[in-house]
């Protein structure tokens, strides 16, 4: 279970302003709270709210899946903030292909290439501006996924994706050091969220074992809360991490195998 050791600091973020992308539900929800705790403004999307969107943040419905999804989300989020100073590129979804890698059809992988990877690039390609004219310590974070280390069979296009992101992110991150704008990328583990628990639902029925099986062995003893996540993304976004970027930092309670 997921200990709150300690109140943020409700000032941390104050007068930054974050563009979350996937924060109605699970791993975003919980990020876009944590900033929110930590008195940053912040915009997120989705295409559709959920009782989990956290009311404090504007929530603008929209579709980081295409090009055109993601140009009018951005003009819309910086339009309501006036500029950004935290980016994090949260929204994803796996789709488990159950039948073997080469029969995943191509509209498939092209699906996940989209979502998973060249939506945290359209994102960042239009947000950047304002991240530039904001000045040194602006700072974006890429939420990857273990997958794209060790992936599933069926995610091979999902863990193909994000191991694109994951190069992406630290190919960025050097372009963009000298401008004094950091950019990192988390490598979260198991963690229970309604998208999540879906597909392992999926691959528990696929290969009839009880759900619980697929989150079992994790050397820290539980699936991750979002709120793991979140916290690491507080740090990486905030001032403690301004001498860190290009970095992935792990959050799997253990489970990956050192790489
Ligand atoms: N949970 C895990 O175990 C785990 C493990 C490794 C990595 N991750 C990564 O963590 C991040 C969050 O995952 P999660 O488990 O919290 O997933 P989730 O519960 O499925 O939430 C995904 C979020 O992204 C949004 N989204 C999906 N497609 C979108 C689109 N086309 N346009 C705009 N928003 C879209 C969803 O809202 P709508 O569907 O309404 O659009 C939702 O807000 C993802 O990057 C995922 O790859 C998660």
């Amino acid at each position: 279970m997921f200990r709150t050791s300690s109140s943020p600091d409700p000032t941390e973020f104050a007068g930054k302003r974050a563009i979350v992308t996937g924060g109605s539900r699970g791993i975003g929800a919980a990020i876009v709270q944590r900033l929110l705790d930590g008195g940053a403004t912040v915009v997120t999307t989705a295409r559709n709210a959920t009782d989990e969107t956290p009311k404090a943040a504007t929530f603008i419905r929209g579709d980081v899946g295409t090009l055109a999804g993601v140009q009018a989300f951005a003009a819309a989020a910086l339009a309501e903030l006036g500029g950004v100073d935290i980016v994090v590129n949260n929204a994803a979804a796996a789709r488990a292909h159950i039948g073997g890698i080469s029969s995943i059809p191509d509209e498939e992988w092209i699906d996940a290439l989209d979502l998973n990877y060249l939506s945290a690039v359209r994102v960042t390609n239009a947000l950047l501006p304002a991240l530039r004219e904001a000045g040194p310590g602006g700072v974006i974070v890429n939420i990857s996924s273990g997958a794209a280390l060790t992936p599933p069979p069926p995610l091979a296009h999902y863990g193909a994706a994000k191991a694109a992101l994951n190069a992406y992110s630290k190919a960025l991150a050097s372009e963009l050091a000298p401008a004094g704008i950091r950019v990192t990328t988390i490598i979260p583990g198991n963690v229970l969220t309604p998208g999540a628990d879906a597909i392992r639902q999926n691959f528990a029925d696929a290969m009839d074992v009880p759900l619980a099986a697929t989150t079992a062995g994790i050397p820290l003893g539980r699936p991750g809360d979002p709120r793991d996540i979140a916290e690491a993304v507080a740090y990486l976004a905030s001032d403690r991490a301004q001498w860190v970027t290009g970095v992935s930092l792990t959050v799997d309670g253990g489970e990956l195998p050192i790489v």
